[in-house]
């Protein structure tokens, strides 16, 4: 599903003043395309993806998905944020369907397409197990499960592996462009990693320090399928060296509202 940004800016009232998060952001995802927004920590990569799923909205400028503005959460746009946000009192297989009877459809009926997620995501073993019992990769891959639920168009990823050790993220990652192979959805995957971003995607967006905008849109040619072979190669290690040029060359992000 295409995803248009053009022209967003998003201020936000503090004590101390107003702080704009992001300025004239402007860009485009095609369908099936798989696009990060690669960032420094504070840049306003999280408040873009809220922007979004429609839960904020900008004060200027104009988001729409396959032309429609976007106006408020919407039942095709999964959301994977950087914890795995499980209910702990429910088994696996119900966190899957919480969206699912949050939205007052039949969980009986997508009982079935829960446990063909949990298969997907190598989890169906865990179907009956408390979130407790699982690592922080599994639960992060219940979470991946429950957002693809109710076949989203569109996946938005928010640093979902940031809190992973670095085995298990690199499985993740595999696991996710394996997923991402076999739906098709189009995904806007978040991370402030260098090489998770280069790994992953088609084409990485680079996001200035706040106020955020894009400032480069850099493909990536690297041969699909990737695996850790991908990570030798040379090209993989001038992709990455070039993002951190392109941040290098930016300038600093400017102080606290307040002391800018
Ligand atoms: N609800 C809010 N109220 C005020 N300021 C906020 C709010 N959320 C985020 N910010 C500020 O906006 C900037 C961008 O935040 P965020 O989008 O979370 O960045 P990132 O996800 O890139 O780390 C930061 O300076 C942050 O402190
Ligand atoms: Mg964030």
């Amino acid at each position: 599903m295409h995803l248009s940004v053009e022209g967003v800016s998003l201020v936000y009232p503090t004590s101390r003043g107003p702080l704009t998060a992001l300025q004239q952001l402007s860009f485009g995802v095609e369908p099936g395309e798989f696009v990060s927004v690669l960032g420094p920590s504070g840049c306003g990569k999280s408040t873009l993806l809220k922007l979004v799923t429609g839960l904020l909205r900008p004060a200027d400028g104009r988001l729409a998905l396959a032309g429609r503005t976007i106006d408020g959460p919407r039942a095709d746009v999964g959301i994977v944020f950087q914890q795995p946000t499980l209910l702990p009192w429910k088994r696996v297989i119900d966190n899957v369907l919480v969206p699912i009877r949050a939205r007052g459809c039949s969980v009986a009926e997508h009982h079935d397409k829960a446990m063909g997620l949990l298969e997907l995501v190598g989890l169906s073993a865990f179907a009956r197990h408390y979130p407790q019992e699982l690592s922080g990769g599994m639960q992060q891959r219940v979470g991946i499960a429950r957002a693809l639920l109710a076949e989203p168009n569109l996946l938005l990823m928010d640093e979902p592996f940031a809190a992973l050790d670095a085995m298990t993220r690199e499985s993740m990652m595999d696991e996710l462009l394996h997923i991402w192979q076999r739906s098709g959805k189009t995904v806007l995957f978040i991370t402030h990693s260098i090489p998770e971003a280069v790994y992953l995607s088609d084409r990485v967006l680079v996001m200035s320090p706040r106020p955020g905008r894009i400032v480069d849109s850099v493909p990536i040619d690297l041969p699909r399928p990737r695996s850790v072979e991908t990570m030798a190669a040379a090209r993989f290690g001038e992709l990455c060296n070039e993002l951190r040029a392109r941040f290098r060359s930016l300038p600093a992000a400017p102080g606290e509202p307040g002391h800018a």
